[in-house]
C-alpha cells in the first residue's frame, strides 16, 4: 500500500470493492483457493516481492527481516494454510483469507483470537506502485512477518480486544489512530539507527525512504495521547511518525485500561496530521 490504505475505522466494506462478498459467513473468512491464481498473478507477486526486497534490508527492523527471510515468499503468492502452520507453531497466530476489507468488529474479533485476515486477491498491473485498498501483497508482505515476533504478536491480540471494547465505548477513531501510527506506520530505534516495523511503510516502494531517512516528516517519541489526538492522511506520505524503542514498550504503554483515557480525550481537539506542538519530543 502507499500512504495508508486501510484503517480500522474505515474497514467496513464499501460498494465497489473487489472481492466477492456473496456467501461469506459472519466472520467473513473464505477459502483462499490457491489453485485458482493464474501464472500472471504469481508473476506479478514475484515482481512486487523483488522490488520491495531491494528496499527493506535498509529500512526494516531486524524482527521483520528475519521473519521475512524465513518465510521465503518470493516464489509466488503464498499458501495461507502452510504459512499458518509455521506461524501458529511460532506465536499461535494463523491467517484467514478474506474477500477484502471487513467490518471493524469482525476484524477486531479475528485479531482478539489471533487470526490475521489477509485479502486473497492481488492488485492489477496498473496498480503496481499504488493501490487504494489492501491486497494480498500489502496484507502478507507488510503484516505477516511481524506476527512472528512474540511481543508484537501479543500487542496485536491486545489491540483486537481493545477494538471490541472501543467500539462499545464510541472510541474507535482514537483507537484507529493507534493502529495507524504503530501497526501501519510505526518506526523503531535500533542500534543500526531508525528502522520501520509498519506494514504501510514496508509494503510501499516510495514511503520507506520518506519515513526512515527523509528530513521532511516529523518523528516523535511514542506518546499514546499524542497519537490518539493526531489525524492522519490516507492519500499521501505521512507527515508525522512515532518512534518506539522496542515492542515491549509498545505493549506496556498500551496495556492499561483505556476507558479513563478516552474520557480524558473527549473534550480535546484533534490535531492535524502535520501539527507541531511545543511539548512534542522530537527524535533527532
Ligand atoms: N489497553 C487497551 C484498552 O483497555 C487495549 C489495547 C491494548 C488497545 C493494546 C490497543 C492496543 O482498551
Ligand atoms: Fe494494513
Amino acid at each position: 500500500m502507499e500512504a495508508g490504505l486501510e484503517t480500522a475505522v474505515s474497514n467496513a466494506p464499501k460498494p465497489g470493492l473487489r472481492g466477492d462478498y456473496a456467501g461469506v459467513g459472519r466472520d467473513y473468512a473464505i477459502e483462499q483457493h490457491w489453485e485458482r491464481y493464474g501464472a500472471d498473478e504469481h508473476a506479478l507477486w514475484r515482481r512486487l516481492h523483488a522490488r520491495q526486497m531491494r528496499l527493506v534490508p535498509r529500512y526494516a527492523c531486524d524482527a521483520y527481516l528475519r521473519s521475512l527471510d524465513a518465510l521465503d515468499a518470493g516464489h509466488g503468492i503464498p499458501r495461507f494454510d502452510s504459512v499458518s502452520r509455521v506461524l501458529s507453531a511460532a506465536t499461535r497466530w494463523r491467517l484467514v483469507a478474506v474477500p477484502g476489507l471487513i467490518p471493524d468488529l469482525v476484524f477486531f474479533e479475528h485479531l482478539a483470537n489471533r487470526r490475521f485476515p489477509v485479502t486473497f486477491w492481488i492488485r492489477e498491473e496498473h496498480e503496481f506502485s499504488y493501490i487504494v485498498e489492501p491486497d494480498v501483497f500489502h496484507d502478507f508482505f507488510g503484516h505477516v512477518p511481524m506476527l512472528f515476533d512474540p511481543v508484537f504478536a501479543d500487542y496485536m491480540q491486545a489491540y483486537g480486544r481493545g477494538g471490541v471494547k472501543a467500539e462499545g465505548l464510541g472510541a474507535l477513531s482514537w483507537l484507529a489512530r493507534l493502529y495507524w501510527y504503530t501497526v501501519e506506520f510505526g518506526l523503531i530505534r535500533t542500534p543500526q539507527g531508525l528502522r520501520s516495523y509498519g506494514a504501510g511503510i514496508l509494503s510501499s516502494p516510495g514511503e520507506v525512504d520518506h519515513a526512515v531517512t527523509s528530513p521532511k516528516p516529523r518523528r516523535l517519541l511514542f506518546d499514546l495521547r499524542r497519537i490518539m489526538r493526531s489525524r492522519y492522511r490516507i492519500d499521501a506520505y505521512q507527515e508525522t511518525y512515532f518512534v518506539i524503542d522496542g515492542f515491549q514498550q509498545l505493549f506496556d504503554a498500551t496495556e492499561p485500561d483505556f476507558t479513563p483515557l478516552y474520557r480524558e480525550l473527549l473534550p480535546l481537539a484533534d490535531l492535524p496530521a502535520d501539527a507541531a506542538l511545543v511539548e512534542d519530543r522530537l527524535v533527532s
